[in-house]
Order: C-alpha cells, then structure tokens, then sequence
C-alpha cells in the first residue's frame, strides 16, 4: 500500500517549502521557552552553546530526516518500513503518535493565543492595568465552554489548511504568515528597546555570564533545540517526502536552522527589556505569556495594539507548527490507509481535536489529574521527554549506521565535493547525536 507515490503532491517553491518547514519549526518553544533558558543559563554564553547545538547536532538530524524522508517518498511509518525493513517501523509509528498527541495539545494553546488577540481589545488592559491579569487567565481556563470553543476553533483552522494540502494548503499560508511573523517580531522588537530602562533587560538576556554554563545548560540547549527544531516526531521526514530531487538539502537545512534561531534570540528581545523596564518578575511559559506580558503591555502606550500584536505573532507561531503537526498524521492515512487527503484531513482532525479537550478541560481543573500532572502536561511529558528522545536516537543510529549508502546519496546529491561536512555530519549521527540524546533522555524521565 505504499499508495501515492508516483503522482505525489510536490511543494510548489523552494521559498515556500522553507517557509512551511520554518513555520513547523517557529512555534512556541521559540517564544515562551527559548528567551527564558538563556536568561537562566548565562544570557549571551549560552546563546553560543545552543548556535554549537543546533549547528552540529540539530542541522544533521534534520538532514538526516529530510534525506529519509525525499528518498522514501513516503510517512514516517513507511519511510521506516521502504529503507529499515523489520522492526524499524515502529520508529515511524513514535512519529504518528506524537503528531497525534501533541497537536491534540498544542491545538488548545494556539486556541488561547487566538482568544487572548480578542481580549486584547476586550477589556484585558484594564483588568491587568488593575492588577487582574492573573484572574482573567484563570477565569478563562476554567470556562470549558471557551476552553473547548477556541481549541475548537484552532483545530478548524488547521483542518481547513491541510484539507488544502502541501502546496495549495500548507505552503501558500506559510508563504503569508511567516513574513507577517517576522515584520511583527521586528515591530515588537523596536517598541521593545526603546522602551526607558530597556537596557537592564538587554544586558541580563544577552550579557554572557560563563560561570551559569553547566552540562545542565548544555542539555537544557540539546533538549530545545531539537524541540525547537521539530526534529524526531517525523515532521522532518514527512515534509521531505514532498521535496523534489533536485533540491540541495544541506542549504535548506541550514537557512531552516538559520530561521529558527533568528526568531527565537529575537523573541527575548521583544520579552527582556519590556519585563525590566517596567519592573516585573520574567518567567517561563504560560505564566509569562498570559500574566506577566499583559501586565507589561497595560503599561505602555497603545497596550491594547502591542498586546494584539504579540498575540497575533504567537498565534502565527502555533498555527503554523499545527501544520506540518497534522501533515504527519494526514500523510500517514493517505499512504498506509489509502485515504484521500480530505477524509484524512477531516477525520484525522477531530480525532484529534476530541483527544484535546482533557488537555482543554485540565488546566481549569475539569479534568483529573495523572499522577499529580494536569492532562496536558501529561501529553507534554509523555511526548517530549519519553517518545521523542528515544525517536531521535533510533533514527539518527539509523541513518549513521544501517541506511548510510542511501543518505550519502542524498545528501551529496549535488556532488560530494558539495557536501564539505559529509564525515563529519556521518559521525554526528553515529555518535554524537545518540549520546547527547540518549543524555537528555535520562535526566529528562523525572516525571
Ligand atoms: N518546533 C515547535 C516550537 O518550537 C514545536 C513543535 C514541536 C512543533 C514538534 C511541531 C512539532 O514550538
């Protein structure tokens, strides 16, 4: 059943296929996470661990998988089973499921970005101007029916866009809201640093303190830039399968990585110097997202359109990663169910949207908790620190030791003397990649 490959959908540009994976991989790691562990972990000293990361360790991966994944023609479970044979489907099955899981998710936060672009205008400045910014989330979470409608809402919207496909659905949105991502990171950047007092806030992000490196700083830069990069869940290769074969995929690769690392150092230029300069505690995640940044936008002038603006960038940063989320599973049903694109689309959609409302319901305290974590950040755990690290040590030994004729092929496939790094890119994924890895694997499975 190795279906649709002869008359495969293909992606109509280079620009719009980088824009597409650059959009998967821009999400909200970029923004609510990135900024914070650098701040954390040394500012400017730790900016320069995770270049070496993403440059040595992510670029390969995601080479490796986009190689996989041109090569096989095919969903991560296929390209597993066309290349590995034997057992080594299961591999692309840990991509399916984390497609499945963490859209399922990932889906109701995207819903509270979209709602929080309304609220900017609704009333939310001033209730965080009061003080309130804390009460309005929470009143907001813990309403199921706003909580379900939003996730509802986002989840259509993702459906609609891949029911479309790659090159008429998924890349000609990407094509928009990328650039639009960008020219509003850049707006909020300039609003940013011209803020009084946004020095401090500069000098505490960036200002390299090496005394805060640690192998925990080293393995914090390992864990986000493979999240970052949407590596490991069979994105990559999924997203390769409709590349061209006369694609030079160590330059693709190189600008996605390129982008991803632009916007997440530019999103802590939006965040440091707006906290510092009027005085408030930064955190990580939703709380600084929701809570904390509301209170900042209060106090600026036009609040209300800043605030609209940063949601709105984190709307675009979500909804694209949604995208290629939903792309893994559809193109799982379309090559190893034989669906069509549309069944795939709509009914691999609400599957998933129905396993998002615990995620939806959790975090109002609806729903039960497992083991002491909110649904939701039970799907996070269960993805991001199980499935995944395991995911990504398997395929990156796979491509280094057991499939290495056919991806020396496709990586060189513009002549070896064009791939300078071929060796060493090799002992990355024979090595270097499964232990730093298998690394953050280990210290990871504290639930
Ligand atoms: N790369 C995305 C981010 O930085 C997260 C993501 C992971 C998106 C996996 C899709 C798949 O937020």
């Amino acid at each position: 059943m190795e279906g649709n490959s002869g008359n495969r959908e293909q992606w109509g540009s280079r620009f719009g296929f980088i824009m597409a994976a650059a959009g998967s991989a821009v999400g909200l790691g970029n923004i609510w996470r990135f900024p914070y562990i650098t701040g954390k972990y040394g500012g400017g000293a730790f900016v320069l661990v995770y270049l070496a990361v993403v440059i040595v360790l992510g670029s390969s991966l995601m080479l490796a998988e986009f190689a996989m994944g041109r090569r096989a023609k095919l969903d991560s479970v296929g390209t597993f089973r066309k290349l590995g044979g034997g057992a080594w489907p299961i591999v692309g099955w840990m991509g399916f499921f984390c497609g499945f899981v963490i859209l399922s998710y990932y889906a109701v936060i995207a819903g509270w970005t979209l709602a929080y672009m309304f609220k900017s205008f609704g009333g939310l400045m001033e209730a965080a101007a009061a003080g309130k910014a804390g009460d309005v989330f929470g009143a907001f979470v813990s309403d199921p029916v706003q909580a379900i409608a939003y996730h509802g809402v986002a989840m259509a919207i993702v459906i609609g866009v891949v029911y479309r496909g790659i090159s008429g659905g998924i890349e000609k949105s990407c094509k928009i809201l990328m650039p639009a991502l960008f020219l509003i990171l850049v707006l909020l950047i300039i609003r940013s640093l011209t803020l009084p007092g946004a020095e401090a806030g500069l000098r505490f992000y960036l200002l390299p303190d090496f005394s805060k490196l640690s192998s925990e700083a080293f393995l914090a830069a390992v864990g986000q830039g493979f999240y970052s990069l949407s590596l490991a869940m069979g994105i990559i290769i999924t997203y390769g399968s409709y590349l061209g074969k006369h694609e030079y995929m160590p330059k693709m690769t190189g600008t996605i990585v390129m982008l991803d690392t632009a916007v997440a150092i530019m999103a802590g230029l939006v965040i440091f110097p707006a906290v510092f300069a009027f005085g408030v505690d930064a955190g990580a995640g939703p709380g600084l997202t929701f809570v904390t940044l509301p209170i900042v936008f209060a106090k600026m002038p036009m609040g209300a359109f800043f605030s609209f603006a940063f949601f709105a960038l984190l709307f675009i940063a979500a909804i694209t990663s949604a995208f290629s989320l939903l792309e893994v599973v559809v193109t799982f049903a379309i090559d190893e169910l034989g669906w069509s694109r549309a069944k795939s689309a709509i009914v691999m959609g609400i599957a998933i949207a129905v396993l998002g409302i615990p995620s939806a319901l959790s975090v109002g305290g609806h729903f039960p908790k497992i083991c002491g974590k909110d649904f939701l950040d039970a799907m996070d755990f269960i993805t991001n620190n199980a499935v995944m690290p395991i995911g990504g040590m398997l395929t990156s030994f796979f491509v280094g030791w057991l499939w290495t004729k056919g991806a020396k092929d496709e990586v060189t496939n513009f002549g070896e003397h064009d791939f300078p790094f071929y060796t060493v890119w090799l002992w990355v994924c024979r090595v270097v990649a499964p232990v730093c890895i298998g690394l953050i694997f280990i210290t990871g499975l504290k639930w």
